[in-house]
């Protein structure tokens, strides 16, 4: 198979990237990568003479490049991660978010329409369907859509697209919406790498608010072999909601994580909360256990043990994000 796999520079395609070239050696990948901020090619590092797997940086905005793109490469698939991701940014300004989630998404969905038909996996987030209170049931499949950032509503849109593609042009696709990842190569803007880099650096810990939000953790390798069941199983025009039954709150994770840290509660700072902060979310995953057998593998303590060991272990590779270093490496690599 030859595969397209877009955003593999970033946390959960770079993994992806790794993850399949381990499964499925066979296979050719072609990796597509605008490197935007959150795009890093250190994370492909390992793989650089892997001839099973090539780098184009290129936007999936730019509708001439992906027509072009599409009409050269003949791909049997494309399994979907570029996105703006970072629900803060969003809140800062949404415009890349509409460009690059709604409208690449469209261009992308285009070019498999126009070439053929496609098969389409879509990544996606348990945040289109909103938020809910402690009481509430967790999201599944049939939850109707209730974006409350302007990440997740551009995720959603994204979502209908994928899913109208499907119904009016018959592209084959499956769309996944997932819970919080969390492993190694996550840019140190989110909850779990910024607090241990913050940490190792000796600075103090944002908890928004007081902590009380609660997320549904997820290791990012038991998310990545979800899509690669839902891939080779699952059935065509399906969502598939992916968790790792594991939900807690941001205060007790961050307790967890100063624990695992031998650091005391001296180091949290309390600081105002995100604009419209989601109370909670949750994924009943059953659906995906029924019909492909997946369930998470990996136990959140483990996972977050490892988790942070990673980041310990590997400052070298954080360090340069936080300096700003890590974009001259493709500088370097490309002479560009
Ligand atoms: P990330 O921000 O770490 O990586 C996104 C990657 O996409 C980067 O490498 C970036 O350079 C690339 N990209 C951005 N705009 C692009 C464009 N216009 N053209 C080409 N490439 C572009 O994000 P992530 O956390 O790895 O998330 C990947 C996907 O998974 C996203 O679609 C996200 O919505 C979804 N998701 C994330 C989580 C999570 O917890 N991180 C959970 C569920 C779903
Ligand atoms: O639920 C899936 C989503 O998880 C993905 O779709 C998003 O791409 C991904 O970024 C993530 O969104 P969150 O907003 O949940 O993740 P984040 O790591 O930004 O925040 C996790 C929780 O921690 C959230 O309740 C906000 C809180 N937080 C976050 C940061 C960065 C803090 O308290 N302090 C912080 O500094």
């Amino acid at each position: 198979m030859k595969i397209l796999i877009t955003g593999g520079a970033g946390f959960i395609g770079a993994n992806f990237v790794h993850y399949w070239l381990r499964k499925n050696p066979q296979d050719e990948i072609v990796n597509l990568d605008t490197l935007t901020y959150a795009g890093n090619l250190e994370n492909l590092k390992s793989i650089e003479n892997n001839k099973k797997h090539r780098f184009i940086k290129g936007n999936i905005c730019d509708t001439p490049f992906i027509n072009d793109l599409f009409k050269k490469e003949n791909f049997n698939l494309v399994v979907h991660f570029a996105a703006e991701s970072h629900v803060d940014r969003s809140v800062l300004d949404s415009s890349d978010f509409v460009k690059t989630n709604v409208e690449g998404t469209m261009n992308l969905l285009d070019a498999a329409k126009n070439n053929g038909g496609i098969r389409f996996h879509h990544v996606s987030t348990d945040e289109v369907f909103g938020a809910l209170s402690s009481e509430d049931a967790a999201f599944n499949e049939k939850t109707p859509y209730d974006p409350r950032s302007p990440y997740s509503a551009s995720k959603a849109a994204s979502d209908h697209l994928v899913r109208a593609y499907f119904h009016t042009h018959k592209l084959p696709i499956t769309i996944s919406n997932c819970s919080n990842n969390y492993g190694p190569f996550q840019f140190p803007e989110k909850l779990i790498p910024l607090f241990v880099t913050n940490l190792v650096e000796g600075k103090k810990i944002p908890v928004y608010g007081t902590g009380e939000n609660i997320r549904d953790w997820i290791h990012v390798d038991d998310h990545n072999r979800g899509v690669e069941m839902i891939i080779k199983n699952g059935t065509i025009g399906e969502t598939y909601c992916l968790g790792g039954a594991a939900e807690r709150k941001n205060i007790d994770i961050t307790k967890e994580i100063l624990s695992i840290m031998g650091k005391g509660e001296e180091e949290i700072e309390y600081v105002a909360d995100r604009k419209g902060h989601d109370l909670r979310y949750a994924i009943d995953f059953s659906k995906a256990t029924a019909e492909l057998g997946w369930k998470p593998q990996i136990d959140f303590e483990k996972g977050i043990t490892m988790t942070v060991e990673w980041y310990q272990d590997n400052e070298n590779w954080w360090k340069k994000i936080k300096s700003g270093e890590y974009q001259e490496y493709y500088k370097k690599q490309y002479n560009k």
